[in-house]
């Protein structure tokens, strides 16, 4: 998806985009690059693979002091050294960085070279240099040829770029993908996301879509792409500037599980109300009679945020007895959805940044629907296109797998369905007991945290394996599949989830004994209905690793870790430490990058 950086001021230029790129990196690591600019020279560097390749291939010193940055997730043009960000136009003068995707590339390929351009990259972004340097021609205003040249491009960028004749000045221009203004003392900052602004100033300006930036030391101009002028002045935002280290864990994906005690018991913080035996939330912006009258509740998201949903739907039908399912947010904006008054959606999502959750906001807000944000990022795109919701305030996640946001949102709809429930038909005492779990659900997340060793040891044990299943029912299924997601996407492995029930109508032909299963068991009405499953799959030879409660299962498995259960609104997150802990550990017994699992980005801004 990229990062892009920018930085125009009187300090040296490198060593600022360098670290923008370094907390960016999240969002794109197969190629990296910069542009420098000293009075009247652009010099464009690049590297393929991680930013420490564009390191090595730095200068030692530049005395630029403008710049732009970017690190890439490739879409058009495989990642290599030709296809790297920036792109400058023919005469290397003009250099720009983009995220996002350029729909009418061919077409505008096709016209360009029709007037002589001739293209070195296969990337729609060189297009949009080349675009703009010609209409910088006609008058040498980088922000109105930026303009006339983008309301002729389909497509969703976060753009920066450059010009060799206008030194100490950067223009900036969004549609879909995020560009954030820092505003600093006789500087200005520019990333695709407010995290990396944080070492430098607090005092940000969000470019909305359809708006252009120029930057220069002491200014910045927000315009539309019709030069209608924007008066934005700047928020002041509070985020941690603690992203550069994975500190005493060997990765972050281990240090960030390991926090899930304390980002669980923060998204609790001042949000349950014992007296009356429910929950608060300061920024849902709807009252109670409001929230009374909706019918139904659909949750939208992709990826993990989409696993999380769906679990969360289970516990808000659970608790609140109101209809509740979840969708792919992907899928959901794309086939004209009916949107229905009576139904309050939620959108989740880690980043906030996600293109397709973004778009399925802009789809129910667009026919009148209310959508929440279920959101991490304070100030991200989804938050604020939402405009009400529920923070996680899980701090930032780095790791590209999510783990300790998916236990958060997974609090956080238990924390929503509480609430609901309590107005509903919830009793004070069930949802005393849904409290009470909560409340002791950090300290039970510590100690299954504490048993890593246990679960290391199964994890290797399986390591070796080519495929997997992962079974489930109700919460349970939700749960294989984010065992399975996490699986495949850093050890890959190919792991399958398929809910128990379903095994025999087909994938049980697929079990063998080089196939193992890992089977969720909670300890509920349907124990009896999956011990017959594991047994299904043991006459077939097929090892069973099942992840149970306490007591729960009597039957023979080939490893058996044992998990307490709190309260079935809870339990999720309890029998979901052991799945994230095998998934790290045989991504690492396979040697794979366990932080950036290839061909992946965490923050997903394209279509
Ligand atoms: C990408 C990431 C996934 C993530 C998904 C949704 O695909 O690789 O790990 O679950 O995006 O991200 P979001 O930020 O919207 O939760």
């Amino acid at each position: 998806m990229c990062g892009i950086v920018g930085y125009v001021g009187s300090r040296a230029a490198m060593p600022i985009l360098m670290a923008g790129l370094g907390q960016l990196e999240y969002r794109g690591y197969d190629s990296a690059g910069v542009a420098l600019q000293r009075k009247g020279a652009i010099d464009v560097i690049k590297a393929c693979g991680r930013l420490s390749a564009l390191q090595a291939a730095l200068p030692k010193r530049s005395s630029a002091t403008t710049g732009i940055g970017h690190t890439r997730w490739a879409t058009h043009g495989e990642p290599n050294e030709r296809n790297a960000h920036p792109h400058t136009d023919a005469a290397g003068k003009l250099a720009l960085v983009h995220n996002g995707i350029v729909e009418n590339a061919a077409e505008l390929r096709r016209h360009l070279e029709g007037k002589g351009v001739t293209f070195r990259s296969e990337t729609d972004s060189e297009v949009l240099a080349a675009l703009i340097s010609g209409e910088f021609e006609r008058d040498g205003d980088l922000l109105a040829a930026t303009q006339r040249a983008l309301v002729r491009v389909v497509g969703t960028y976060g753009i920066a770029l450059m010009h060799e004749d206008l030194p100490g000045e950067i223009v900036a221009a969004r549609n879909g993908s995020p560009v954030i203004v820092g505003v600093g003392d006789h500087e200005m900052f520019l990333a695709s996301d407010a995290a990396a602004l944080a070492p430098y100033t607090r005092q940000v300006v969000y470019l909305e879509d359809g708006e252009v930036v120029r930057l220069k030391a002491r200014s910045y101009e927000v315009q539309d792409f019709h030069a209608i002028v924007a008066e934005r002045a700047p928020a002041t935002i509070d985020i941690e500037a603690t992203l550069a280290s994975s500190g005493e864990h060997a990765h972050f994906t281990l240090k960030e599980m390991h926090e899930q005690p304390q980002t669980l018991a923060r998204l609790m913080s001042g949000r349950l109300d014992e007296r009356f035996s429910t929950a608060h939330f300061g920024g849902l912006n709807l009252s109670a009679k409001e929230l009374m009258g909706f019918k139904r509740i659909k949750l939208l998201g992709c990826g993990s945020a989409l696993i999380s949903a769906d679990i969360g739907a289970r516990t808000i039908e659970r608790l609140a007895r109101i209809p509740a399912d979840a969708e792919s947010a992907a899928e959901f904006r794309y086939r004209n959805p009916i949107i229905d008054p009576d139904t309050l959606y939620f959108a989740v999502s880690q980043s906030g940044e996600t293109y397709d959750t973004l778009a399925a906001v802009q789809e129910v807000q667009r026919k009148g629907g209310t959508v929440l944000g279920v959101v991490n990022v304070v100030g991200s795109s989804i938050a604020r296109q939402c405009g009400a919701g529920i923070y996680l305030h899980a701090g930032p996640e780095v790791a590209v797998v999510s783990t300790k946001t998916f236990a958060s949102t997974l609090a956080a709809f238990t924390l929503f369905a509480l609430y609901l429930g309590r107005m509903r038909d919830l009793s004070p005492a069930e949802g005393a007991r849904v409290i009470a779990a909560l409340q002791a659900l950090p300290e039970h997340v510590q100690r299954l945290v504490d048993r890593a060793d246990e679960f290391e040891a199964v994890a290797k044990r399986y390591a070796g394996y080519d495929r997997a299943y992962f079974v489930g029912r109700g919460e349970g299924f939700g749960l294989a599949r984010e065992g399975a997601l996490k699986l495949k996407e850093i050890s890959y492995i190919h792991a399958e989830a398929y809910p128990a029930s379903e095994l025999k109508h087909g994938p049980l032909a697929l079990i063998d004994p080089q196939t193992p299963t890992f089977a969720i068991v909670p300890k509920d009405d349907l124990v009896a209905k999956n011990a017959s499953t594991i047994a299904e799959i043991r006459t077939r030879k097929g090892p069973v690793v099942a992840i149970c409660h306490e007591g729960a299962l009597d039957e023979t498995v080939e490893d058996r870790i044992e998990v307490p259960a709190l309260h079935p609104a809870v339990d999720p997150i309890l029998l979901l430490i052991p799945l994230q802990f095998i998934a790290y550990h045989a991504a690492l017994a396979r040697g794979c990058d366990v932080d950036k699992p290839r061909n992946l980005a965490k923050s997903v801004t394209v279509e």
